[in-house]
């Protein structure tokens, strides 16, 4: 069993901070989809934000994937919960092509928390009632988000961001509470948008201010025989309370080298690149950098 998952918002938008290519076309999609079953990936992860991503999975075909989808955040104005909620559903069962998808996720999971929380949770329930839907849950960009859900909403399935300098998923001990309770725990982020891959010259000078963590970072793949893609996919694997690990690729030969460095050799001697400083670690902050 494959225990990576693709992401695809790169199958919808141009984009990320390393992106070099630009969104990636139908043809490239399906071939990347085709590495990806060929490799035993059984996960395919995407959104309704995500620009046009739903459409191509839907053009090139998912047959034997799981499909994880994200529903966005519900409208202000919104007075109807449960038909805003059908109809998104069904929108993206129809642009994705298949009656029924693995995963629904929240993008904006805090509002289960406002005036319209009960009828969105509500309306959830009803479309794992009626089949469209197998797990329900949240994507999430802090661990903190957790806390203040749990009271409110019971998740199948949890995604969050885990990689080198971000373990808050780990370290707030949530990695471990989701495990036991049954709850399938996806990671994505893995190469934090590809900021860890990059060669050091090549890090925007914005990220100047965390220069001594860079440094050990390259120290530390220097004076080791191993690439900073199988480091950072090591992590996450090394877990294995963590059922996908979702990794975003630009292209066909990304992927490939993905799949490959993930079939290498788990390492034991991890570098702690660990910090909680959220203007590093959530991208989302990036553009006021
Ligand atoms: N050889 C190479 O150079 C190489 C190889 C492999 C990968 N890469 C690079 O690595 C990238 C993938 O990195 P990754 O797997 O670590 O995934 P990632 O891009 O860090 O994270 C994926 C998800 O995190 C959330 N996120 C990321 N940036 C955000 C932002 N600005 N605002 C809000 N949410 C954000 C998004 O989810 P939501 O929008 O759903 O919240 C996004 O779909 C590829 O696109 C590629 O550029 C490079």
């Amino acid at each position: 069993m494959n225990r990576l998952a693709l992401g695809t918002v790169q199958f919808g938008l141009p984009y990320g901070i390393a992106n070099q290519t630009g969104q990636v076309s139908r043809l490239g999609a399906k071939a990347m989809l085709q590495l990806a079953s060929d490799q035993g990936l059984d996960t395919l992860d995407t959104a309704i934000a995500y620009g046009d991503s739903e459409n191509c999975l839907g053009e090139v075909g998912t047959e034997g994937f799981k499909l994880v989808t994200k529903l966005p955040g519900l409208p202000d104005e919104c007075t109807d919960v449960s038909a805003w909620v059908e109809q998104q559903i069904a929108a993206s069962l129809a642009r994705l092509g298949v009656t029924a998808v693995y995963g629904l996720l929240l993008h904006r999971s805090l509002q289960l928390l406002g005036p319209n929380g009960f009828a969105l949770n509500q309306a959830l329930q009803k479309l794992k009632d009626n089949g469209q839907v197998k797990k329900i849950g949240v994507s999430i960009y802090s661990p903190s988000e957790l806390d203040l859900l749990t009271p409110v909403f019971r998740f199948d399935l949890v995604q969050a961001p885990f990689n080198l300098i971000d373990q808050r998923l780990h370290r707030s001990g949530w990695m471990q509470r989701l495990n036991d309770s049954g709850v399938e725990v996806h990671t994505r982020s893995v190469f934090l948008q590809g900021l860890l891959l990059m060669a050091q010259a090549n890090i925007p000078a914005k990220f100047s201010p965390w220069h001594t963590l860079w440094d050990g970072w390259h120290r530390w793949l220097s004076r080791h025989d191993i690439s900073a893609v199988e480091a950072c996919l090591a992590f996450p694997l090394s877990y294995p309370e963590i059922d996908r690990v979702v990794v975003g690729a630009d292209n066909l030969e990304q992927l490939a080298q993905i799949i490959n460095a993930a079939n290498r050799q788990l390492i034991n001697d991890i570098p702690d690149l660990q910090s909680e400083d959220e203007n590093l670690i959530n991208p989302a902050n990036w553009t006021k950098l």
